[in-house]
C-alpha cells in the first residue's frame, strides 16, 4: 500500500481528497492546516452544495462538465451525489448528454482521463499499458470511436463513452473505480469536421483498416492479458462489422463482451421474461418480429435463441421463432445482401413488402424496433398486433426519442392499454382508462455493471451466453407483482444497486459451478460480492494508521 500523500498532494489526489470534509485532526496530522477554508463540512453538506450547483447550470452539457470536474477533484463526493440522484444524473454522465460531450470533446477538454493507445503505438502497446498508475485492473472498457451512440464516427472524441460506462459500473454496481481503465484505441477518423478541426485531440488521419487494424487489436488484447492479467475487456461502440468480428475472435479466448450486442440483448431478454410473467406465455411460445436487422436486433435474437436452445429447442427451431425486416424487406433465403450475422435468420419463404403486411401475415406476439426509423410503428401496425394477441409485446428501442418507433402513449392507446411496453428512450407515465401505466426503459445499465462485478468477483475466465441468460432471469425475477401491474418490466432505477448485486452473485456462482472462476470459492458468494462493492463514504485518515483505508474505515 503506497504511503498516504500529505498537504497539497493529498488535496490534488481525487481518489483520496475529501476537500472541506477533512477533520481538524486530519488537517493537523496531514499538513493541511491553512490549505482549506476553516470550516469543516460533512459529506452530506458537501453533496448539498454540489446538487445545488448542478441544478443551477444552464444546460446538460454544463452539468456534464461540472460533474466531470468534480470527479477529477473528489471522486467519493462525485459518486455519493451520482448514486443518490441516479435518475437525474445518469442521463448527464451517460446517454444522451455524453453524446453531446463527445461531439464537443476537443473543446471542453480539461484534464486527461484513461489511456490512449494509437495506431502509432504498434510494437509498444505493452509499454503504454504499463504507464497505467493503478496496481490492479479488473475491467478495460475500450472503443475505437467509430459508432458512438447514434452519432457515427467520432474518432478520439469517443473517449467520453468508456469514461461514462466506467462511472456507471461504479454508480450502479459498486465496482471500485480504481479497477477500471477507459481506453481510446485511436486508429484515426473519417469524420471530415474532426480532421479539419485544429483543436481535435486525436490522430488527424484516416482510419486504419484491414490487416493493420486487426494486428493492432491483437497486440492490444494480448498486451491487456499480460499487463492486466485476468481483466475483463468490454468492447464498446465499434462499428457493427468490427463489433461482431471482435466478439467472435476473443469471446472464447478471454473474458470479453460487447455491451451494444450482448448487454442490449440481455436487458431485452429480461423485458421478455417479465412480459411472460404477465402474458402467461413462455419464451418458446413467442413469435418475434424485429424491425431493423443491425447489431442491436440480431444481438437480441442471438441471445433469445440461445435461451431457447437452453430450453430444449434446436438451433434451427429457435432461429425460426425470429423474423426480421430491414430496409430491403423481410430476411429471406435467396437475398444476396445478407451479412454473416443475419444469415441464420433468413426464412425459406417469399418476401413481404412492409411492416404492416409482415404483422398481418406472421402474427407476431413480440414486435421489437431497432431501426432508427422514428414513428415506424403506426396505428394500423399496432392495432393489427393487438387484434391477434391479448398482451402484445411492443419494444421500440431506437434512440434518441425522436427515433423511437412509437411512443408509450401511442402503444397503449392503439392497443387499448394491453401492450407490454419498454423502450430505448425514456417515456413518462400514461393515463389509460383511469389507470396509470408506467413504461419501462430497456436500459443496458441494468445488466453490464452487475455482469462486470460478477466477473471480477469470480475472476471469471470467460463471459458466456449462459451468464447473460442468468443476468436477464435474475433481473426479470426482481420486478415486483405491483410493478408489473403498473406496466413496469424492470425494477426502478433506485433499486439498481441491489439488482446489480443479485446479477453479480448469480454470475459469480455460475462461474464457480462451471469451472470458469480463477479464484477460490468463498463460503458465501453473496457476502463476497457485497464486500467488493465500493461505497463512497469518506474513510478516516487518522487513528487507524495512515494507509489507503477502504470501506471499513
Ligand atoms: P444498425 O445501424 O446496426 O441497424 C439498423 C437496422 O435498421 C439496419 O438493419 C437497417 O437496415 C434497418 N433499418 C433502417 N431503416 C429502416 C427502415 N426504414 N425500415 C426497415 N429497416 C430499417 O443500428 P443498431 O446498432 O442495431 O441500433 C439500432 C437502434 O437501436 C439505434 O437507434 C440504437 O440507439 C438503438 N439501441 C437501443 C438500445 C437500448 O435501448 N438498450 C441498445 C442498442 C441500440
Amino acid at each position: 500500500m503506497p504511503p498516504l500523500p500529505r498537504g497539497i498532494d493529498l488535496l490534488h489526489d481525487p481518489r483520496l481528497n475529501k476537500g472541506t470534509a477533512f477533520t481538524e485532526a486530519e488537517r493537523d496530522a496531514l499538513g493541511l492546516r491553512g490549505l482549506l477554508p476553516p470550516r469543516v463540512f460533512t459529506q452530506a453538506q458537501q453533496a448539498q452544495r454540489v446538487v445545488e450547483s448542478f441544478r443551477s447550470k444552464p444546460d446538460d452539457l454544463e452539468r456534464y462538465i461540472y460533474l466531470t470536474s468534480l470527479q477529477d477533484r473528489n471522486e467519493r463526493l462525485f459518486y455519493r451525489v451520482v448514486m443518490d440522484h441516479l435518475e437525474e444524473m445518469m442521463p448527464v454522465i451517460y446517454t444522451p448528454t455524453v453524446g453531446e460531450a463527445c461531439l464537443r470533446f476537443a473543446h471542453i477538454f480539461r484534464r486527461p482521463r484513461g489511456l490512449y493507445v494509437t495506431a502509432q503505438d504498434r510494437g509498444r502497446v505493452r509499454q503504454v499499458l504499463r504507464n497505467w498508475p493503478e496496481p490492479e485492473v479488473g475491467i478495460v472498457v475500450v472503443t475505437d470511436g467509430e459508432r458512438v451512440l447514434g452519432l457515427g464516427d467520432l474518432g478520439a472524441n469517443g473517449m467520453g463513452i468508456p469514461i461514462g460506462k466506467l462511472s456507471l459500473y461504479t454508480a450502479c454496481a459498486g465496482v471500485d473505480p480504481a479497477l477500471g481503465v477507459p481506453v481510446m484505441l485511436d486508429v484515426g477518423t473519417e469524420r471530415a469536421e474532426l480532421l479539419a478541426d485544429p483543436l481535435y485531440l486525436g490522430l488527424p488521419q484516416h482510419r486504419l483498416r484491414g490487416a493493420e487494424y486487426d494486428a493492432l487489436l491483437d497486440e492490444f488484447v494480448t498486451a491487456v492479458q499480460d499487463v492486466f492479467p485476468g481483466a475483463l475487456i468490454q468492447f464498446e461502440d465499434f462499428a457493427t462489422e468490427n463489433a461482431f468480428a471482435l466478439l467472435g475472435r476473443y469471446r472464447d479466448r478471454l473474458p470479453a463482451f460487447n455491451d451494444d450486442i450482448q448487454g442490449t440483448a440481455a436487458v431485452v431478454l429480461a423485458g421478455l421474461l417479465s412480459s411472460g410473467r404477465v402474458s402467461g406465455r413462455r419464451l418458446q411460445d413467442e413469435t418475434l418480429l424485429f424491425f431493423g436487422a443491425g447489431a442491436a436486433a440480431t444481438g437480441i435474437a442471438d441471445l433469445v435463441t440461445s435461451a431457447l436452445e437452453h430450453e430444449g429447442l434446436t438451433a434451427g427451431e429457435a432461429a425460426q421463432r425470429c423474423w426480421f425486416l430491414d430496409r430491403q424487406g423481410l430476411l429471406v433465403r435467396g437475398r444476396g445482401d445478407l451479412a454473416p450475422h443475419q444469415r441464420r435468420y433468413a426464412h425459406d419463404r417469399p418476401g413481404l413488402p412492409g411492416l404492416l403486411e409482415a404483422v398481418l401475415e406472421l402474427k407476431p406476439t413480440v414486435l421489437i424496433g431497432a431501426s432508427t426509423e422514428g414513428g415506424a410503428f403506426t396505428e394500423p401496425v399496432i392495432r393489427a398486433l393487438a387484434r391477434f394477441h391479448q398482451r402484445p409485446v411492443i419494444f421500440p428501442l431506437s434512440n434518441p426519442t425522436s427515433r423511437s418507433e412509437c411512443t408509450a402513449a401511442q402503444a397503449y392507446r392503439w392497443s387499448e392499454g394491453r401492450a407490454l411496453f419498454a423502450s430505448g428512450s425514456p417515456f413518462g407515465p400514461v393515463e389509460w382508462n383511469g389507470r396509470r401505466l408506467t413504461p419501462g426503459q430497456a436500459n443496458n445499465a441494468y445488466i453490464f455493471p452487475g455482469m462486470g462485478l460478477g466477473v471480477i468477483a469470480a475472476r471469471a475466465s470467460r463471459v458466456t451466453d449462459a451468464m447473460f441468460h442468468l443476468a436477464a432471469r435474475t433481473l426479470a425475477g426482481l420486478v415486483s407483482p405491483a410493478a408489473l401491474e403498473q406496466g413496469l418490466l424492470f425494477p426502478p432505477l433506485g433499486e439498481i444497486r441491489e439488482a446489480s448485486r443479485a446479477i453479480a452473485t448469480a454470475v459469480a456462482r455460475h462461474a464457480w459451478e462451471e469451472g470458469l472462476a480463477r479464484r477460490p470459492r468463498p463460503s458465501d458468494v453473496e457476502a463476497h460480492v457485497r464486500s467488493l462493492m465500493y461505497r463512497p463514504e469518506y474513510p478516516s485518515y487518522v487513528g487507524a494508521g495512515l494507509g489507503r483505508l477502504t470501506e471499513s474505515a
